[in-house]
């Protein structure tokens, strides 16, 4: 086994910077040229864009500096991380998949901006035991280093694991505290995070989503007179032939309840979410759904046009910047097939924000409305002017352009 020690050849070193470089001037030059065209219009022409940046590129290549700057940053990075995203040979050679003769393993650009965490992280004893550092991890990852690099370690584990309930008990079923290693949490078993809503001062993400009992029992199970806003699964399925949704994502999901409804129905969700102060992955896990860990800014790992639905309540919102969200939009676009349904489920603005920004944004993306319900969002008071749109939107049929 290699030692994360060996250092590495300069001529390596120097290529790996080189990239990492490019890389970085790339992406500030696209934030930057577009962050202002995008909070004005929200659709730069796709032709302009390409035209303008490969001119860029060529253009900027002051390679001596960047090479020496580059250099000097790298000697600071941890020993495993410039192990782990160095170029490596393939030991057949030139693949053409590849185009090339080396594969680079991927990490978030932003990984090395923050380099006491990213030392911290990748300090470990390799064929060993991982450091108990999950809110490390998070952290670095909610930071923009995402995706994190791998490391050599094994991680943390609970010291007697219990093994899940069987499907379908395991669905609505709190899972054994043993399942679960409670170090990055307030809380310290389930009990504790059933009961937090009532013993436990302020926010928490999901503060009331443990308790299987509580709320989680009826969400999307019937639309609620009333405002409007919330609509039922069964609702929204019958507006496609049946059958056609079969599989899709549910993005910040909690704890994956919309996921085990929509199984009810044999249809396939994978649910995002982080481990905001409690066992999130492990929870939706344990009942017995997919839980998968990246944040709303990562690039969703679906090819084109392939789900049937994207689901997501509460979490696409305004405080995510504008221009992160125009890219969110058009990335969950992108990976529903045409026909497939987009439910944006209680979308959160603040009074003329609605009209002036999102509603706007969200109709210059090109899908369909299908329902299309705006109303208050009162529970922190009228004053505040707070408002709420939940829409069910189609990604239409013919739509290449
Ligand atoms: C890696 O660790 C395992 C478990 O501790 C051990 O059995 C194995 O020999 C180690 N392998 C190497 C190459 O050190
Ligand atoms: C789900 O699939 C099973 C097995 O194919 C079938 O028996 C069941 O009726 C289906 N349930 C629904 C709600 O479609």
């Amino acid at each position: 086994m290699e030692s994360p020690h060996k250092p590495k050849p300069l001529s390596t070193n120097l290529f790996f910077l080189f990239l990492l470089l490019s890389t970085n001037l790339l992406t500030l030059f696209i934030s930057t040229t577009f962050y202002s065209s995008c909070s004005l219009n929200f659709a730069p022409p796709a032709a302009t864009a390409t035209a303008t940046i490969a001119p860029a590129v060529t253009n900027s290549a002051p390679e001596e500096v960047i090479v020496s700057d580059e250099y000097r940053a790298s000697s600071e990075l941890p020993p495993e991380f410039v192990v782990f995203t160095s170029p490596q040979q393939l030991p057949f050679g030139v693949n053409s998949n590849f185009n090339s003769d080396k594969l680079i393993p991927p990490v978030g650009r932003p990984c090395t901006l923050f380099r006491d965490e990213l030392r911290r992280y990748m300090s470990y004893e390799v064929n060993g035991s991982c450091p108990d550092d999950e809110l490390l991890a998070q952290k670095l990852l909610l930071k923009g280093c995402e995706p994190l690099p791998r490391r050599r370690c094994r991680p943390a584990a609970p010291l007697a694991y219990a093994e899940p309930y069987p499907i379908p008990v395991s669905f609505w079923s709190t899972p054994s505290d043993s399942s679960v290693v409670w170090t990055a949490y307030t809380c310290k078993n389930y009990e504790c995070l059933i009961n937090r809503k009532r013993n436990q001062k302020g926010f928490d993400d999901c503060k009331d989503c443990f308790d299987l009992q509580g709320v989680e029992k009826t969400r999307w199970a019937t639309s609620h007179a009333g405002d409007g806003l919330d609509f039922s699964i069964d609702e929204v399925l019958a507006v496609k032939k049946p059958g056609t949704i079969r599989i899709g994502l549910d993005i910040g999901g909690g704890v994956a309840t919309f996921a085990v409804r929509m199984r009810d129905r044999n249809i396939t969700i994978i649910t995002t979410s982080m481990n905001l102060n409690g066992p999130f992955n492990s929870f939706i896990a344990a009942r017995g759904v997919l839980p998968l860990y990246i944040s709303i800014s990562q690039r969703l790992p679906f090819f084109d046009n392939t789900l049937d639905i994207v689901h997501s309540m509460h979490v696409l919102s305004n405080w995510i910047p504008t221009t992160l969200l125009h890219f969110l939009f058009f990335d969950i676009y992108r990976v529903l097939r045409p026909g497939g349904l987009f439910w944006l489920d209680h979308f959160f603005c603040v009074g003329d924000q609605f009209k002036d920004v999102y509603e706007p944004l969200i109709n210059s993306i090109g899908f369909e409305r299908v329902k299309w319900v705006v109303g208050r969002k009162l529970d922190r008071g009228e004053e505040l002017r707070e408002m709420y749109l939940s829409a069910l939107l189609e990604k239409p049929l013919k739509n290449s352009w």
